[in-house]
């Protein structure tokens, strides 16, 4: 596996996030919606790679995007770094979205960083009804709203604060959505409290839903037990590795703390 590869271009999305345009062949031609790279991101005190979602890919120009919103030490470290830089990428790591053709009327329902998984599901998913739904905390913190109109049949925007679109928590918009039409499947990403609240949702109204989980990580292969989730199984629980057998799990699976 070729870790080095090329920062292609770097776009800021707002104060504090920006889309990494990183040339890689070989991730943009077996890269799938869902699953995450993991960066070493540089500087001393971020020796650990971090994750970070597949965004979109451009599969004829050989290069993919990831959305990256500044945090601590690795995420600073990478927002340091410019164009025609090499950088260390492992990928494409993890289990995906399913693209599952029978399902005809999906919905994608995203919240602040949890939205950048999204774009490529609403690109690569077969279904002919799309739906996004986008929360974000304040109007400043909207992103890539213009990319996501052009990839679904309706985005509806909510700010928790009022001050862009529909204001209020995503999770109201879904629960409206979901009283007026009917849907095949909802893929869900975004803060906790958020999927914990969606899931429950798509399953008081018996509609299938995906999630994908947000853990701390280390080595990203399923070798160190970090990225530890609570999953059902065989009526039981046990822990399953959001770097492995995710990050994305059927909504039912995953038990929430
Ligand atoms: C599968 C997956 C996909 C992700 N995709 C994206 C993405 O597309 N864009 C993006 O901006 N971020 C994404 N993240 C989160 C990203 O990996 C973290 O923000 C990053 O690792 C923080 O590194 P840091 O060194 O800057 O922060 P640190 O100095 O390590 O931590 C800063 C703060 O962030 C918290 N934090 C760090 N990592 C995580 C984490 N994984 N989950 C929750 N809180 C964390 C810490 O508790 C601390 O409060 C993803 C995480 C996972 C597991
Ligand atoms: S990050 Fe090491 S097992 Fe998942």
């Amino acid at each position: 596996m070729n870790l080095v590869h090329r920062i292609g271009s770097i776009k800021r999305l707002n104060e504090d996030t920006f889309l990494m345009t990183i040339e890689s062949p070989e991730i943009a031609a077996s890269g799938k919606p869902g699953q995450f790279v993991n960066v070493r991101c540089g500087g001393p005190d971020a020796y650990l790679r971090r994750p970070f979602s597949i965004c979109r890919i451009d599969r004829d120009r050989g290069t993919f995007d990831i959305g990256v919103q500044v945090r601590g030490k690795g995420t600073q470290a990478l927002s340091a770094m410019g164009e025609g830089d090499p950088i260390d990428i492992m990928g494409p790591l993890g289990r995906g979205f399913s693209l599952d053709s029978n399902d005809r009327r999906i919905a994608v329902v995203g919240g602040g960083i949890g939205v950048f998984p999204l774009l490529q599901l609403l690109r690569e998913h077969p279904a002919s009804e799309k739906l996004a739904l986008l929360g974000f905390r304040t109007r400043d913190q909207v992103v890539m709203e213009e990319d996501f109109r052009k990839e679904c049949h309706e985005l509806s925007i909510s700010t928790d604060d009022g001050s862009y679109g529909v204001p209020g928590f995503v999770t109201s918009l879904l629960e409206k959505k979901l009283n007026e039409k009917q849907f095949d499947r909802v893929f869900i990403c975004g803060p906790a409290p958020m999927m914990k609240r969606a899931a429950e949702i798509c399953k008081q109204k018996n509609i299938p839903c995906e999630v994908s989980l947000e853990e701390r990580m280390g080595c990203g292969l399923g070798a160190c037990l970090v990225c530890a989730c609570k999953v059902r199984m065989n009526g039981d629980w046990d822990y399953a590795h959001v770097c492995k057998d995710g990050p994305v799990f059927s909504g039912d699976s995953v038990i929430f703390e």
